[in-house]
């Protein structure tokens, strides 16, 4: 049933792909980079941290080669750090096992640090023309309405027939236009919250959900997990033109970033003083600043604020926290996302605002 879609797809795909730089130009490494990135963001918000990380890194080598905070700088604003940390891991076994260059099999792709089956068909597919499925959430919910499932796409056991569905129907010589076909047609026609396009869907004729008016309805997703909250109570601590940082733990949430000084739970004034005293520095002034909450995949914090002055000190670190020009900070330091609300009292711009008009 699905082999009818293949012709109407790709004919589609060739009038309707976007331009896109990793399209362009369909190195590996740079599918690699780009796959990894629209993992987790939307292919608008990715150009601009494409253009400027493989700029930066433009090969396998320079990436096993990237100090770590060099390489959390160029990631800074993506979020799931992990999967940068995963990436450099990938290019050190590319650099020793291969020689630099990524191999051509499906199954070496796979066994590659941070390399999944979505990630190892996509760049096996677009980059080699290997004919294998790259199938992501786009992918799914094309799929579910296209034959009007009603299985669960976040179990693995659908998602693995899907592939296998996939898997039969690619066409020999263009594998990777084919999953980035499928990939667009989610991204752009057949998307989700009510806005499918399906008047100009070239698979309308044979879309099973669209004959039986459930594309509204499909796919069908488990609710997801609540999210924990956290309460954190963020400081910014100003000694004349500087402000302290300081770095995380290198395990956990946003491991090996650097941050503002934070504390567990909603502090009171006193509480603060009292702990920034506790920290060797002596405050002069206090003020509140605006609660802020940022979403995490299984966390969100919501945050309180405060601006705390200090007498000037000798020191340059009192427990861990090094104080630090702003400027240098937006330049050197990977300050997560989650700080943004707070950044801009030190006069800077930190995610993916950074790329945004000012
Ligand atoms: N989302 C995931 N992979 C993509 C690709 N190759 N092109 C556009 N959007 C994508």
């Amino acid at each position: 049933m699905l082999e009818q879609i293949v012709k109407p797809l790709l004919a589609w795909y060739d009038g309707h792909a976007r331009i896109l730089p990793w399209r362009e130009d369909c190195r590996p490494y740079r599918v690699w980079v780009s796959e990894i990135m629209l993992q987790q963001t939307r292919v608008e918000a990715v150009k601009p941290f494409f253009e400027r990380f493989v700029k930066a890194l433009p090969d396998v080598k320079a990436l096993a080669q990237c100090p770590e905070d060099e390489l959390l700088k160029l990631w800074e604003g993506l979020g799931y750090y992990n999967r940068v940390r995963n990436m450099q891991k990938a290019a050190r076994v590319v650099m020793e096992e291969y020689g630099g260059e990524f191999p051509a099999d499906y199954d070496r792709l796979l066994a590659l640090p941070g390399i999944g089956c979505y990630t190892a068909g996509a760049i096996g597919s677009i980059a080699f023309g290997i004919r294998m499925p790259a199938v992501d959430g786009n992918v799914l919910r094309v799929l579910s309405r296209l034959k009007a499932s009603y299985e669960d796409i976040c179990r693995q056991s659908v998602k693995t027939a899907m592939e296998q569905e996939v898997q039969k129907i690619i066409p020999a010589g263009r594998a990777g236009d084919f999953n980035q076909a499928l990939i667009e047609l989610g991204a752009i026609v057949c998307v989700p919250n009510g806005k499918a396009r399906c008047q100009e869907c070239p698979l309308a004729f044979c879309c099973q959900a669209k004959a039986k008016g459930l594309t509204e309805e499909l796919p069908k997703k488990k609710a997801k997990k609540e999210r924990r909250i956290e309460e954190r109570t963020v400081l910014i601590l100003r000694e004349g033109e500087r402000v302290a940082i300081r770095k995380r733990p290198p395990k956990g949430l946003l491991a090996g970033l650097y941050e503002l000084p934070n504390l567990d739970g909603v502090l009171g004034e006193e509480e603060v003083l009292a702990q920034v005293r506790g920290w060797g520095l002596s405050p002069l002034r206090i003020l509140p600043l605006a609660g802020a909450k940022h979403i995490f995949s299984h966390v969100e914090w919501r945050m309180t604020g405060y601006a705390v002055s200090l007498e000037e000190t000798e020191d340059m670190e009192h427990d861990g926290l090094f104080f630090i020009e702003p400027k240098e900070t937006e330049e050197r330091y990977p300050i997560p996302a989650a700080f943004a609300a707070y950044a801009g009292y030190m006069d800077i711009v930190l995610g993916q605002e950074r790329y945004e008009e000012r």
